[in-house]
């Protein structure tokens, strides 16, 4: 595997993502949390940071444990720390450079160089540049404003670049990640999700053994991969819940809980519909709401988690993007948090943990579930937010209200579906307003609801733009709401961009 130390970098993530899609296995570490470092470590990458090497606080490292002994490769502020502790000179640039350059190759033979030519784009976001370099370092490329944009020391395999390879923007950065992954530190390229599968299973029977595991489930990608893959391992010993909190979608219950026994999950459905409403009765602030939620989903997963015996593990499906965020260089806040109050958690939360997706992006969570043959209808499902419904019907939440949001909801995501849209979509819903307005039906008049539609598009949801669906399909679906949901008399699209808007609305 590859080692990336993090030192903060906005783009740290990215540099695992390329490496990853080399089918090459890596992880991120923050410099200040590092592991042993053991045989199975083929190389180490440094990543950029928002510091400078030249601030007496910014982030260090004893570099000379790892140089020598493994390929090293710096990018950015990592290349900048490799020139600043062998004695070169970074120092402010004179003016910062963000954004595309071109680089001049001054070495044809180096070997992260091959196959990479003089005029390549690359991707420049530097404050601070190396100017200048000990004698044991060789220039392997310039650009015209910066002469040391990557270097190699000379009797190691430690390099130097001043550019990002990891982002698109620089054309051959896939071809430089490869060089240096494959050829200079010789992985090899077998890490599939196949072979992500066939370990994890192993080492998932080789852990859990003979134990016991409790899991909740969701309807969601990451809860019903990690399902299966733990499945595979333990069988039955797997004990799955999966909670009906009365705020799905329309048969949501139903159906995902016919999925989950059609693919042989050990599963049992528990109806806690009324404790979700009884707990929701005369709250209309979105986060009592959501803490009325949380708290009852706790008081019946450890219910229905004691009505079992000898239960020693508690599965989940963290995905790796969770796992970097609480671990981050910018502190153990996270950890800390769910540690503090140990003796006052329910009894299932001191379980053990096994999260066998800790290691995995979203979009490999997808292809792992596809090679565990998990039907594209789960695994390419919209997200869906845990408190459900409830924050998508503002004010009060009634059994009554649910009723009426999932039929809306229900025709949206179907004509989404129908026409094709629904892919093109990263997420979509309907809120329940709490505003009456007046219409006109047949000869009567009408004094309804008003639903809004909010459909997206985005990567990761933390940014999202409103989705330009065709004026024809919205005609279409306000139509068909207003004419068969019942306490509707009003349809509006939401045209807000994230940020400043949310993507729900409570
Ligand atoms: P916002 O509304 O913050 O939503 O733009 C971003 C993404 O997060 C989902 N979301 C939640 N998911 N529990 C969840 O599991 C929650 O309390 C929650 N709140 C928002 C939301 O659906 C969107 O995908």
């Amino acid at each position: 595997q590859i080692l990336i130390i993090d030192f903060g970098s906005q783009y740290t993530q990215l540099i695992a993502r390329r490496v990853r899609e080399l089918d090459v296995y890596c992880e991120i570490h923050p410099f200040n949390h590092l592991p042993e470092i053991d045989a199975s470590v083929k190389g180490i990458i440094l990543s950029g940071s928002p510091c400078s090497v030249r601030d007496q606080d910014s982030p260090r490292l004893d570099l000379g444990q790892y140089r020598g002994q493994v390929p090293v490769l710096g990018v950015c502020y990592g290349a900048q720390l490799l020139a600043h502790v062998s004695g070169g000179d970074v120092l402010p640039a004179a003016h910062r450079e963000y954004g595309r350059a071109v680089i001049q190759v001054g070495d044809e033979d180096s070997s992260l160089f091959a196959g990479i030519s003089s005029g390549s784009q690359v991707w420049m976001s530097h404050g601070d540049t190396i100017v200048r370099i000990p004698d044991n370092f060789n220039i392997l490329a310039s650009t015209e404003s910066v002469e040391v944009a990557a270097f190699k020391i000379n009797e190691e395999l430690t390099y130097g670049i001043q550019f990002h390879p990891e982002v698109t923007h620089s054309e051959d950065g896939k071809k430089l990640l490869y060089n240096f992954v494959v050829n200079i530190c010789g992985c090899s390229q077998s890490w599939t999700s196949e072979s992500f599968v066939d370990s994890t299973i192993r080492d998932l029977k080789f852990r859990l053994g003979n134990d016991k595991v409790v899991m909740a489930l969701s309807g969601g990608v990451d809860s019903t991969v990690a399902a299966t893959l733990i499945h595979r391992a333990i069988g039955d010993n797997l004990y799955c819940i999966f909670v009906d909190n009365g705020l799905l979608r329309k048969n949501e219950f139903e159906s995902v809980l016919a999925s989950y026994e059609n693919m042989g999950l050990n599963i049992k459905g528990v109806d806690a519909k009324e404790q979700f409403y009884t707990a929701l009765k005369g709250l209309t602030d979105p986060e009592a709401k959501r803490k009325a939620i949380g708290k009852t989903f706790i008081d019946v997963f450890d219910h229905e988690a004691h009505l079992l015996s000898d239960v020693k593990w508690l599965g989940q499906g963290t995905i790796y993007p969770d796992v970097i965020e609480s671990v981050s260089v910018k502190g153990p806040s996270a950890t800390i948090k769910s540690h503090h109050n140990v003796g006052g958690l329910p009894d299932f939360m001191k379980l053990k943990v096994v999260e066998p997706l800790n290691t995995l992006f979203k979009d490999e969570v997808r292809a792992v579930g596809s090679v565990l043959g998990i039907s594209p209808n789960i695994l390419k499902r919209h997200p869906f937010p845990g408190p459900g419904l409830a924050i998508r019907i503002l004010g009060e939440v009634t059994a009554q209200k649910v009723a009426v949001l999932q039929q809306v909801d229900d025709l949206f995501i179907g004509g989404l579906r129908r026409d094709n849209l629904y892919e093109e979509v990263w997420q979509a819903g309907a809120m329940l307003l709490p505003v009456q307005s007046v219409g006109v039906m047949g000869d009567e008049r009408t004094y309804e609801n008003v639903v809004a539609l909010r459909a997206v598009t985005s990567i990761d949801g933390m940014t999202a733009d409103w989705a330009h669906l065709p004026y024809s399909f919205l005609a279409d679906v306000s139509n068909e709401i207003i004419n068969k949901v019942r306490g509707v008399n009003r349809v509006v699209y939401d045209i807000s961009s994230k940020p400043p808007a949310t993507i729900e609305w409570e």
